[in-house]
């Protein structure tokens, strides 16, 4: 059986990016949108972005990962070293992440190379975690592992809650972030009939080159 969605069509009209705004350097464009959006915005998660990974296999591979620092150096977020995005990182430190934000008609994404965030980076943002999330980084601790069942991990939260109710939980070494230092970025912003602006910086002889692509 074939479930037709084809009618779910929407226009996009809100804005257009001209040549005429955009700075030299393409870190000045990300953080103007993400201001804008992170202030006007609805959305909670403006922050959420999809994190694309090569795995061992040559498979693409994205999901969403919570973007905490930026700057014009990087975008960095945090995760479980073990995990399967941690394994493809360390063969393959090629990555792309995107952004998708709906209500502005926006898409950014950005193509670079991630690294492992300093020690000091790691553990400052692990301390200002709520203690919940501290004991989920530790229950979790081979994150994307196959696990016997939901109950297992309920337990063992459980067990670590009344193991550290007085007790400072610190990082564990196997937790922390990664900087994704950029060599592209492309920004889409909807256009009508779909006549979509497309501009794109590439990092050449450390200047950003910049294009406009056909949408
Ligand atoms: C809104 C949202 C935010 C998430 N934030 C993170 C995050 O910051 N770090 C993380 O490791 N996983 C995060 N996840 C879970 C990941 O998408 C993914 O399931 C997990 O990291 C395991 O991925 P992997 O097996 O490919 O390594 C988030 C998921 C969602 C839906």
């Amino acid at each position: 059986m074939i479930r037709d969605i084809s009618k779910l069509r929407k226009s996009y009209s809100k804005n257009s990016l001209l040549e005429k705004d955009l700075p030299n350097d393409p870190f000045f464009l990300f953080d103007n949108w993400f201001k804008e959006i992170n202030l006007k915005s609805d959305k909670t998660e403006v922050n959420a972005m999809t994190l694309t990974t090569i795995d061992s296999l040559g498979y693409p591979n994205g999901r969403i990962v919570l973007l905490k620092y930026y700057s014009s150096d990087g975008f960095i977020f945090f995760t479980n070293y073990n995990s399967n995005k941690s394994l493809s990182i360390q063969q393959n430190n090629k990555v792309s992440i995107s952004f998708f934000w709906e209500e502005y008609e926006r898409q950014v994404i950005i193509k670079g190379h991630a690294h492992k965030t300093s020690e000091e980076v790691s553990t400052n943002y692990f301390n200002s975690r709520p203690k919940g999330s501290k004991l989920g980084a530790i229950v979790s601790e081979n994150q994307s592992s196959v696990i016997k069942s939901k109950d297992f991990i309920i337990k063992k939260f459980n067990k670590l809650k009344d193991e550290f109710s007085k007790k400072e939980i610190t990082r564990p070494k196997n937790w922390g972030g990664f900087k994704i230092v950029p060599i592209q970025y492309e920004f889409w912003q909807g256009g009508e009939n779909r006549l979509h602006d497309r501009i794109r910086y590439c990092k050449m002889d450390n200047m950003w080159k910049i294009d406009r692509l056909s949408p």
